[in-house]
């Protein structure tokens, strides 16, 4: 559908291993966060964490911490400003139906760790022993956080969130499964997560004089922060700048402004000084996670394996105040052929912090019990997992009956095996062991959406040769800088280093949150569009120059190679950048371009991404300790931009999948409602001595109908299925089904 203009396009580096435009900013400590910038005569903030789950506030005792010598104010929600809070109902970009959380808005508390007050003082270790001084009393109501004892609560959301509506029932699910001779009817648990990035939350507010503001924060939008800001304290756009230029790590949890940032912009305001608020590692745990997930999962099937009926109900826990919303029950309709389908999917409300996405958010989820399911089947069968799941491969998505754009999962499944060594497995459960370890063999699927979001970028060549890109998306550690910087100098024939790539700050040209895997797609394109308007329009410069060797020449017999134009046919026929910019009398050449989604694309077609995973695990049969020592992860996704950062994607969402498989559970203590293994001591993140070999596989896909730069985006589609695979790897070796992750010894044993 989208006519590459490219075929004679000459490109080095697209698709090519490059390593970071940044990584040495990185590694050297040059690239700053949010809690790095800093402004004379800053002061710093420290969190008050409120320590019950439910109930008010009576009475917040702040003398002993004002009398702090160094402590510039304490703001409770007695003494807040009131110009916070004007607009009660703004809700940011991705915030689900409900009422955003407001910090320090009332004396109400809504969950265990609410900030209560925020302690203003000319450093941080005196901010933070004065926090320690503030004394609250607390009027406790019984609350409760076990999404298990509110299950009978459940219901249905009363608003969707946008792209959340479970699909359509199909068939009879309850006929089917009762005709059906071979069935599997679980139910699945995961355990809550939280996001963990290694850059604590938090924002350093510059005062700039005259009511304007630069906000650094740790964010995956600046544009969403600079619009809920002004929202949320009634200013103006131009009053607000909001940079984010390195991001290390969110998951998602950057998604959202965080409470710190309303408390650090807060105070600026009010104390018309530059304020900064970073959390602490435990404060972490005090806002979103992954939610919990209640899952009921019955398939069945005719002998020869061919899917018969699939249910998936869900209950999915969220606050009291917002209905978080994740599609944890549409992969179930999607990923196989079957007639008979119905899924349900509800919320119950805990007394907790409004989950949020996190790395994929449902997917994971919901293919853990339909992968772990179809594992299951596949034994009652006596069939090959693999094989069970080709039987029953899905040609066209079966959600909504439309074509795929593409979906290269066969190749994947094919490639995946044949790396693993699939076809050596002996199927029957304890049957391959080395020492004292027992070994498993599991494999699952993956999908994930592939979106493409309004993107606006501009490009600027100028005639020096140098080439500057930007888009306000965010890079979070994903490689955004660099692919971006790999489509620009692509597109005008420039070496890498002539081109410089800008993300992360508010006055870039529109982008919406990096999120949903679809900032190479999206920003990628837009970039694309704008260089290919500086292309044309240098292409006419140099097209009328007096006695041009191009004067006749099509914009496709021409290359852009080594800061020139050739023609393809005759490369000693050419025109430097300069002599056509000099011939345009101009010293520079700007664009600005929107990419948008293709309405027939949407309207015709389905979008999505593919995965085979094979996991391999050792188990101490003794200790119950569970080692995945093997990973082939095959991925379908359409054009890789560049291997290597690519890689670098699938190797993280995999990481996760072992985090989510065996270690990773924020657990709570119902008494208190409280998390408690809020730091990574407790809360256990696979480390390098837990992770082993992955070996990751990029299938030739061909995609042309997503975007011009066939690109799907790979952040998310590493972690989803992978806990499965593992999962069903540990039943592989042990005989043992283990339905509630994460698998720890003591659910093994
Ligand atoms: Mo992702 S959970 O959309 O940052």
């Amino acid at each position: 559908m989208f006519q590459p203009h490219d075929t004679a396009l000459h490109q080095p580096h697209v698709g090519a291993p490059r390593n970071r435009v940044d990584g040495r900013a990185k590694v050297t400590g040059a690239a700053r966060y949010a809690a790095e910038y800093t402004a004379p005569d800053l002061a710093y903030g420290h969190v008050v964490s409120g320590a019950i789950a439910k109930g008010r506030i009576r009475s917040i005792d702040i003398s002993a911490a004002m009398a702090v010598p160094g402590v510039v104010q304490v703001f409770t929600h007695e003494n807040r400003p009131r110009t916070a809070w004007r607009s009660k109902a703004y809700q940011d970009e991705v915030a689900p139906p409900g009422t955003p959380f407001r910090p320090l808005y009332d004396e109400k508390i809504l969950y265990s760790g609410q900030p209560v007050a925020l302690v203003v003082a000319e450093d941080s270790e005196i901010a933070r022993y004065a926090a320690s001084l503030v004394r609250v009393t607390y009027e406790e109501e019984k609350h409760e956080t076990d999404l298990a004892k509110v299950r009978a609560q459940a219901y249905k959301p009363p608003k969707t969130r946008s792209g959340m509506a479970p699909p359509a029932p199909r068939g009879d699910a309850e006929a089917g499964f009762g005709a059906a001779p071979v069935k599997v009817d679980e139910s699945y648990r995961i355990a809550i997560e939280h996001h963990n990035p290694m850059e604590l939350h938090a924002s350093t507010v510059v005062w700039e004089g005259g009511g304007r503001i630069t906000v650094y924060d740790k964010i995956q939008g600046v544009q969403n922060t600079q619009s809920y800001i002004t929202h949320v304290f009634g200013l103006s756009k131009d009053d607000v700048h909001v940079k984010s230029p390195f991001v290390g790590g969110a998951f998602g949890s950057g998604l959202r402004p965080q409470y710190q940032l309303f408390l650090a912009v807060m105070a600026a305001l009010e104390l018309k000084r530059s304020v900064r608020v970073m959390l602490t590692r435990d404060q972490m745990f005090t806002f979103t996670y992954r939610p919990d997930a209640l899952q009921d999962m019955a398939i069945a099937a005719n002998p020869d394996g061919e899917l018969q009926a699939i249910r998936h109900d869900v209950i999915g826990n969220t606050s009291t105040f917002e209905d978080y919303q994740e599609s944890i029950v549409s992969w179930s309709a999607m990923m196989y052929h079957c007639d008979n389908v119905a899924t349900t999917y509800k919320l119950a409300q805990t007394d907790t912090y409004t989950p949020g996405d996190m790395r994929a958010p449902g997917a994971p989820t919901g293919m853990f019990a339909l992968e772990s399911a179809m594992d299951e089947l596949s034994y009652r069968l006596g069939m090959d997992p693999l094989q069970l799941r080709l039987k029953n491969y899905a040609e066209i998505n079966e959600g909504d009956g439309k074509p795929f754009t593409s979906k290269e999962l066969r190749a994947a499944y094919q490639l995946g095996a044949e790396r693993f060594g699939w076809a050596r497995r002996n199927p029957k459960p304890r049957s391959m062991k080395e020492g004292r370890e027992l070994i498993g063999w599991g494999m699952a699927s993956g999908m994930w959406e592939a979106q493409m979001q309004k993107t606006t970028a501009r490009a600027t060549l100028t005639i020096d040769g140098k080439l500057e890109v930007g888009t306000a998306t965010a890079d979070i550690g994903t490689g955004t800088y660099t692919i971006l910087t790999q489509i620009a100098a692509d597109a005008l024939g420039l070496p890498m280093e002539k081109v410089t790539a800008l993300v992360g700050d508010s006055k870039l040209p529109f982008s919406p949150v990096e999120g949903g895997s679809w900032a190479a797609a999206s920003a990628g394109t837009a970039v694309h569009l704008a260089c290919n308007t500086v292309r044309e329009q240098l292409f006419k410069y140099a097209r009328g120059m007096d006695g041009s060797p191009l004067a006749n020449a099509e914009i496709g017999r021409v290359a852009f190679r080594n800061g020139r134009m050739e023609l393809i046919s005759d490369p000693s026929r050419f025109v430097t950048i300069q002599d056509a910019m000099r011939a345009g009398a101009v010293d520079r050449i700007e664009a600005e371009e929107t990419g948008s989604p293709s309405r027939i694309t949407q309207l015709r077609y389905a979008a999505y991404t593919h995965s085979a995973i094979f996991a391999e695990v050792r188990v101490d049969e003794e200790l119950g300790r569970i080692r995945v020592t093997r990973i082939v992860d095959a991925v379908a996704a359409g054009r890789i931009l560049n291997p290597k950062t690519a890689r670098s994607q699938i190797l993280g969402g995999v990481v996760f999948g072992i985090g989510m498989a065996l270690t990773e559970e924020s657990m709570m203590d119902h008494h208190l409602g409280r998390f408690m293994n809020h730091n990574y001591a407790e809360y256990h993140i696979p480390v390098n001595a837990d992770v082993h070999d992955i070996d990751v596989i990029f299938v030739e896909e061909h995609e042309d109908k997503i975007n011009p730069i066939g690109v799907k985006g790979l952040g998310e589609i590493g972690i989803v299925g992978t806990a499965a695979a593992i999962a069903n790897a540990v039943f592989h070796a042990t005989g043992k089904r283990v339905r509630h992750l994460p698998i720890t010894v003591d659910r093994l044993l």
